[in-house]
């Protein structure tokens, strides 16, 4: 069975028929092409497919394309607006918050996240807040790092 399914990806208006199963993450890269977004586990346990719907964090591997009808999702796509990157992926670059790349847009966007709901976190609420995502290569303090320097306006 498939559903009839209108969302705004990136603030972009799609429209589209999905099997009921159809996970979100594979809406977004193989039907939108939108391959920012990274397949990790694929259990909801990595973080690397995070993306933004209504503003909050959702594992995309574990949402079915039908939930997010009439939702508003943000990919790591989204975050530059008219050629200019947001702050917190030009922390990212100025910091170093990266090495291979494959969990990067999940940490950007939970990092981004997790700054429009609070602007200036403590160090233990950027560990808290980031648990979720994981990362093999950079030792996360790098990514900590990144995140507080952005949050101190030092991009
Ligand atoms: Fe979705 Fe790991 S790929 S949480
Ligand atoms: Fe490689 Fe995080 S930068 S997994």
């Amino acid at each position: 069975m498939s559903v009839h399914v209108r969302f705004q990806v990136n603030g972009e208006v799609h429209e589209l028929d999905a099997p009921d199963s159809r996970l979100l993450i594979d809406t977004i890269r193989y039907d939108l092409g939108l391959t920012g977004t990274k397949l990790g586990c694929g259990v909801g346990v990595c973080g690397a497919c995070t993306v933004l719907a209504d503003g909050k964090m959702v594992s995309s591997c574990l949402m079915l394309t039908a939930m997010a009808d009439g939702s508003e999702i943000t990919t790591i796509e989204g975050l530059a607006h008219d050629g200019e990157l947001a702050p917190i992926q030009k922390g990212f670059i100025k910091y170093g918050g990266f090495q291979c790349g494959i969990c990067t847009p999940g940490q950007i966007l939970a990092a981004h996240a997790l700054l429009q709901d609070n602007p200036r976190p403590s160090e233990d609420e950027i560990k808290e807040w980031m648990m979720g995502n994981l990362c093999r290569c950079t030792g996360y303090y790098k990514i900590i790092e990144s995140i507080d320097r952005t949050a101190a306006g030092e991009v």
